[in-house]
């Protein structure tokens, strides 16, 4: 294997950036030629590839966003659009591939891999949701501006005597909702895995109005329900004025903090040794602090933890 491909696709994550220079300069230092795909399973299949070297990733550890795009390509699914993908890596010579990006990315990489093309898949994406890892490229970068926006709501929430129904990203992982309710301090945090009735949030809140708290902080994850109107419901119901906030796509820009700088870094090194190691169908991951891999069909079918332990921590103080 001489000639290494990398990808990011679905949706963008802060970090991508710095994953994409540690793939390319470790594959650099070990003797191989590395090339960048733009707008990931698309831009495969278009042939929108290109040679780079050392200088290409220069700068661009603290950059948010992808430098080398993403996109969303649903044909991929087919067998006879990954093969137009296939034709376009032998046309550039290239036998390997690293494709970041979360579950769907990951099937893609497992698709490819079937079809002769060894993929290493690393997980960038806010939602924290690919089981096989602790933490995905971007969750700390995410949960860390949500974090500042809930903070500054609950100042205007706190003078207002409000209610503030914050609506956060996860896709259908509630992830961002709960460790950003904890840092946050809300008052009710509702996932897809702590689902709370809308006649048991109001009647939360009312409680909590008829105690005397002046205002409250309430964070969801986003496809659960309708905020407006869980806002109107609540206002109508609980005794507080309420108001929704959807946070929407702020929470996916942003230079990548530190933490998902070296995870980054440290998955893109690991990702080009399994390569050089002859493997591919893996996938890397976070497990405490120790970099794991495992077939990707295997990390599929994984159970994601549903954090007991943090929940212990948000029956005691939110
Ligand atoms: P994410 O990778 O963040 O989960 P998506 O679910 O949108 O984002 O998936 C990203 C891309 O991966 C899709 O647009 C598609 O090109 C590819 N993909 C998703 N599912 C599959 C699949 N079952 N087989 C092959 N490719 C897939
Ligand atoms: O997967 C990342 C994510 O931001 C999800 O949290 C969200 O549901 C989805 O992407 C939104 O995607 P788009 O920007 O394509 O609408």
């Amino acid at each position: 294997m001489k000639r290494v491909g990398i990808l990011t696709s679905g949706g963008d994550a802060p970090g991508m950036n710095a994953a994409v220079r540690a793939v390319v300069r470790t594959g650099l230092i070990h003797g191989l030629e590395m090339f960048v795909i733009y707008d990931g399973y698309k831009g495969l299949v278009e042939g929108n590839i290109k040679q780079v070297d050392r200088d290409f990733v220069s700068d661009i550890v603290s950059r948010g966003g992808t430098i080398i795009r993403s996109a969303r390509l649903p044909e991929f699914k087919d067998e006879n659009v990954r093969k137009i993908g296939i034709e376009q890596l032998k046309k550039f010579g290239i036998e390997a591939l690293v494709c970041i990006g979360g579950d769907g990315t990951y099937q893609g990489a497992m698709a490819l891999t079937k079809m002769g093309i060894n993929c290493i898949a690393l997980p960038g994406t806010i939602d924290n949701d690919i089981a096989s890892s602790d933490f995905t490229i971007g969750f700390d970068t995410a949960l860390n501006t949500i974090t500042e926006c809930v903070d500054k709501l609950r100042d205007t929430s706190s003078s207002h005597q409000r209610c503030s129904v914050i609506e956060v990203m996860g896709r259908y992982c509630g992830d961002l909702a709960l460790y950003a309710g904890i840092a946050c301090g809300a008052d009710l945090i509702v996932t897809s895995d702590h689902i709370l009735q809308r006649n048991d949030i109001i009647a939360r809140l009312k409680a909590m109005h008829e105690e005397g708290r002046r205002h409250a902080i309430v964070i969801i994850t986003e496809k659960l329900c309708d905020v407006h109107q869980l806002a109107y419901d609540i206002e109508k119901g609980s005794g507080y004025e309420c108001r929704a906030e959807v946070l929407g796509r702020i929470q996916r820009g942003g230079s990548p903090t530190a933490s998902d700088r070296v995870l980054a870094g440290r998955l893109g090194v690991r990702a080009i040794e399994l390569l050089l190691e002859g493997k591919g169908g893996r996938c890397v991951g976070l497990r405490g602090n120790d970099l794991v891999d495992y077939d990707i069909e295997e990390a599929l079918k994984m159970e994601r933890d549903r954090h007991s332990n943090l929940i212990k921590v948000v029956t005691s103080i939110c």
